[in-house]
C-alpha cells in the first residue's frame, strides 16, 4: 500500500535512494520549486536565510565540476558558509583517516559535509560514527543520490509542463536507460528512485555492461536500443565509465556508436515525445549525438539548474528538521 508523504524529515543523512521511502523522495521533490523559483529570481538577491550561519564542507575525493559548483551554489544560495576540500588538499595524502579528517572539521562545527569518494561506502561509514548531516555525492559504484532525485525532478517537470495534468507523477512513465548500466552509480540511485516513484523502467547496453540479474531491482533489460526505446518517454543516455572498466567490455566505441547511440537515427525508434537526459559529463557523439544534447529534445541543461534546487531541499530538509534535536 502506498504511503503518503511525510510532513517531517526524519533522517541525519542522505546516503542512498535505497534507504528512502516514495514518501521521503516526493517531500524532497515537492521541497524542490520555492527553491528552483529563488534561483530564477531576476531583480531580487537569489539568496534565503535559511542555512545562515551554519558551515557547509565540500569534501570530494574524485573529480567533479558539475555536482561540486552545484552544492556549493545551493549551499550559498542558502546563506550558509562553505569550504572546500578535495583529496589532495586534505591530510589524507600525509595518511590521515576520513574518520580523523572529519573529527577535526567537526570540530570546528561544521554542520552539513558533502562527501564524494570513490570507495563504496565512504558515506555510510563516516555517517555512522559521526554528528553531522553527510550528504553522499557519489560513492564509487555505488549510489549518486542527489543524482537521481534531480532527474526525476525534471523528468515530473517535463511531464507537468507538457501536459493539462499539474500534478502529473511518474506512476507508469517509461524511462530508457541507455549504456553503461554496470558501473554507473547513477543508473542505480535512478532505477531506486524512478522504481519507487511508480516509473518503468528498461534498462540497455552491451551484455557487458548490463549487471548479472538486474532484472531483480524491478526493470526490464535488454540489449536491443529499438526494443528499449519503442515505448520510452523519457531516454537517459548513461556516460561510458571508461576510467572504472577493464579493457574488452565491448568491441569497439564504434560498435558502440552503432548500437547504442542516441542520436538522430536511433531517435527514429521512439515515440515523438520522448525527451532525453544524461548526467554530464557527455562523451560527445559517442553515447549521445551533439545534435541530440544540444537540440529541443535535451533536457541536460534544465537537469544541471534542477540539481541546484534539489541540493537546496536536501540541505535544508536535513538541517532545519523539525523533527530530530539539532
Ligand atoms: C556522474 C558521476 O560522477 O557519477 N556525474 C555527475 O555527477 N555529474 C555521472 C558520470 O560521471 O558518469
Amino acid at each position: 500500500m502506498e504511503q503518503a508523504a511525510p510532513t517531517f524529515w526524519t533522517k541525519k543523512d542522505l546516503i542512498g535512494i535505497r534507504e528512502l521511502s516514495r514518501g521521503e523522495i516526493e517531500l524532497i521533490l515537492d521541497t524542490a520549486p520555492q527553491f528552483l523559483a529563488v534561483s530564477k529570481r531576476i531583480s531580487r538577491i537569489k539568496r534565503v536565510p535559511l542555512l545562515q550561519g551554519r558551515l557547509v564542507v565540500n569534501w570530494f575525493h574524485e573529480p567533479s565540476t558539475r555536482t561540486r559548483t552545484s552544492f556549493e551554489l545551493a549551499a550559498k544560495r542558502l546563506s550558509a558558509d562553505t569550504l572546500s576540500m578535495t583529496a589532495s588538499s586534505s591530510s589524507h595524502v600525509k595518511g590521515e583517516t576520513l574518520h580523523d579528517t572529519l573529527a577535526n572539521i567537526e570540530a570546528m562545527h561544521a554542520d552539513i559535509i558533502v562527501l564524494r569518494h570513490s570507495c563504496a561506502g565512504a558515506p555510510h561509514m563516516l555517517a555512522a560514527d559521526h554528528s553531522s548531516h553527510i550528504i553522499n555525492a557519489g560513492d564509487g559504484r555505488h549510489e549518486h543520490p542527489t543524482q537521481a532525485l534531480l532527474d526525476a525532478f525534471t523528468m515530473r517537470l517535463a511531464l507537468r509542463e507538457n501536459s493539462a495534468n499539474k500534478d502529473a507523477t511518474l506512476d507508469g512513465v517509461n524511462v530508457a536507460l541507455i549504456g553503461d548500466v554496470e558501473h554507473s552509480r547513477v543508473a542505480r540511485s535512478n532505477i531506486f528512485a524512478l522504481t519507487k516513484l511508480g516509473a518503468k523502467v528498461t534498462v540497455c547496453g552491451p551484455v557487458a555492461l548490463l549487471p548479472a540479474q538486474v532484472e531483480k531491482l524491478g526493470v526490464r533489460a535488454t540489449t536491443s536500443l529499438k526494443e528499449a526505446l519503442c515505448d520510452a518517454d523519457f531516454i537517459y543516455a548513461l556516460r561510458i565509465q571508461r576510467e572504472r572498466q577493464g579493457k574488452g567490455l565491448f568491441p569497439s566505441l564504434r560498435e558502440y556508436v552503432k548500437l547504442f547511440r542516441i542520436d538522430r537515427d536511433s531517435l527514429r525508434f521512439a515515440p515523438d515525445h520522448a525527451l532525453v537526459l544524461h548526467p554530464g559529463p557527455i562523451n560527445r557523439d559517442l553515447e549521445l549525438s551533439t545534435e541530440i544534447a544540444d537540440g529541443s529534445r535535451s533536457l541536460v541543461l534544465q537537469q544541471v539548474t534542477n540539481g541546484v534546487a534539489i541540493r537546496m531541499a536536501v540541505m535544508h530538509l536535513l538541517a532545519n528538521s523539525q523533527s530530530r534535536q539539532l
